[in-house]
């Protein structure tokens, strides 16, 4: 049976283990010296040695070696390795979190160890106990017995009571550099007879995160197929989601208004297949952490990313201005929402790129531009809290950048409006119309979705009945429709048959729409 790397290749004694350079010096001083604690608490992200530092901890206190311990050879060293030594017992607090657990534990904990010289209490995930649990935990805690030592485990310190943090000594597990990532991985390719290419490792280990179990395992999944040779268009072909470099890069192409390079790269990244709007998401918090790199000094723990990646992002969010960055993120955030229910959303983020990458922006002027055209200001406390959930809305874009002067209150971006798929998104809005309102069944039956324009949506009503029912009920359809595709529109409604007569001008409505929302007054030239 084929076992994972990353099980196969656990360091067994303190020099295999790699980063934690300043827990590793703590412990072995401690083992040295005969005063070891008794009771640890290790914190940090998941892969970076917690469990793995633990057992060592534990075969340290047991080991019989007269040299540096452990030794990893002898007897008790080997016993613990295998999982078959008395002394030392290893509990997972996700699936054993209960009072009767830890009290059952409380009664072992009386006994002197078997074998050894102390008894071993490993619990992992120990921020899953619940409340009882810890107090029962807590007494033996308190007052352990002279030979029993405890080494808790948790990716979550932050969960855990602050009597259990006052009763332990804490060390922190660091994000292990990439540096070493790659040089750890490089040495167990060695071993395999692998030959892996520096940029595969060092994309692997900008993945990994600082971790080197997920590390080992994008490497384990790069050789699943028998590889002998890992280059690094392997590793990004296993890869499939789009790592942060990605983003990175062509984030870059839109810095150096390159549009059809950012196209062209956005062709590459589509090529095997990966979900256009999950990308959109994920490029759009690629921005917001520019954003938050912009303002916070050590954003790592906020943002779940290694100090190296941090590094990348700092460089590229130094080389925008917020202006910069929030254009990105509303054109992103709109592009994204109309996305929801267009057929063509790759086509939608081709445009949105262009007009990122060209400072169309506002693009009332696309054929005479030659020279880029400096990005309309926004004051800072504009920026929008952009999330999914509520799209932002174009007039109340609008009407918080005040009047500009001259055309600019009118510019708008082209909306691609054939890209909706009509039936689908009418479908949508009255899947939810119908919970609230049960007569809208007419109109869903009676009505179709025939066009939608950048200021406006028209409905074919299928007899007057119907029409004069849909245009009394104007002010929830046009909600719903807003709702669904981030933006507000007039309704027109016509016969079946009949020619589209329009209705209030579309640009009137929005302005009558917005005095009335936001009490402002807007003009519209
Ligand atoms: N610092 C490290 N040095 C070398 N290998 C490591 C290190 N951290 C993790 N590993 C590798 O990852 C595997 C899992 O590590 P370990 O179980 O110690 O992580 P953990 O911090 O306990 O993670 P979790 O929070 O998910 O429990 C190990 O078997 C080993 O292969
Ligand atoms: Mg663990
Ligand atoms: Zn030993």
């Amino acid at each position: 049976m084929y076992t994972a790397l990353y099980r196969a290749y656990r360091p067994e004694v303190f020099d295999e283990i790699l980063g934690q350079g300043h827990i590793v010096k703590i412990l072995k001083n401690q083992i040295a010296t005969d005063s070891v604690s008794h009771a640890y608490l290790f914190c940090g992200t998941r892969g970076t040695g917690k469990t793995t530092t633990a057992r060592i901890l534990a075969k340290g206190v047991n080991c019989t070696s007269e040299g540096e311990r452990p030794c990893g050879t002898c007897a008790n060293c080997r016993a613990i390795k295998e999982g078959s030594f008395m002394d030392v017992v290893e509990i997972d607090a996700a699936s054993n979190n209960g009072v009767e657990n830890i009290r059952e534990l409380r009664e072992s904990v009386k006994y002197p160890p078997a074998a050894g010289r102390k008894k071993v209490y490993i619990v992992d995930e120990v921020h899953m106990l619940s409340t009882g649990a810890f107090n029962a935990l807590l007494k033996t805690l308190e007052e352990p017995p002279e030979n029993v030592m405890f080494i808790l485990a948790t990716t979550e310190p932050q969960k855990l009571p602050a009597t259990i943090l006052s009763r332990c000594m804490r060390l922190d597990f660091k994000r292990v550099p990439e540096e070493l990532l790659a040089k750890g991985m490089q040495q167990i390719c060695v071993q395999k007879g692998i030959e892996v290419s520096q940029g595969a490792l060092r994309l692997i280990a900008a993945h990994a995160d600082g971790s080197v179990r997920d590390g080992l395992s994008i490497l384990d999944q790069c050789i699943s197929g028998g590889q002998k040779i890992v280059e690094r268009e392997d590793v990004l072909e296993f890869l499939g989601t789009a790592g942060e470099e990605v983003f990175l890069e062509l984030t870059d192409k839109i810095i150096l208004q390159q549009p059809s390079e950012g196209i062209l790269l956005l062709d590459h990244i589509l090529a095997d297949g990966k979900d256009v709007r999950q990308f959109m998401k994920d490029w759009l918090s690629h921005y917001r952490n520019l954003l938050i790199t912009k303002f916070i000094k050590r954003p790592e723990d906020m943002l779940g990313l290694s100090s190296e990646n941090v590094q990348r992002l700092r460089k590229q969010s130094d080389s925008l201005d917020l202006v910069e960055i929030n254009h990105a993120i509303i054109e992103l955030s709109r592009t994204m929402s109309e996305a929801k229910w267009s057929t063509q959303p790759r086509i939608l983020l081709e445009l949105c790129i262009v007009k990122m990458a060209t400072d169309l922006i506002e693009p009332a002027n696309i054929p005479a531009r030659t020279a880029p055209v400096r990005k309309q200001k926004i004051p800072v406390q504009e920026l929008a809290a952009v999330s999914e959930a509520e799209p932002l809305r174009e007039e109340k874009r609008e009407s918080s950048l005040g009047k500009a002067p001259g055309k600019g209150s009118e510019k708008k971006a082209p909306a691609p409006e054939k890209s909706y798929d009509y039936d689908s998104l009418w479908h949508a809005v009255f899947e939810e119309a119908e919970t609230s309102r049960g007569s809208f069944n007419l109109i869903r039956s009676g009505t179709k979705l025939t066009e939608i324009t950048d200021e406006t949506f028209t409905i074919t009503a299928s007899n007057t009945a119907l029409k004069e029912y849909a245009e009394n009920n104007r002010q929830v359809l046009e909600d719903l429709m807003e709702k669904h595709t981030g933006k507000r529109r007039g309704m027109n409604c016509v016969l079946e048959g009949e020619g589209c007569m329009r209705d209030t001008p579309g640009a009137e409505r929005i302005a009558q729409e917005a005095e009335r929302k936001f009490s402002l007054n807007i003009e519209i030239e």
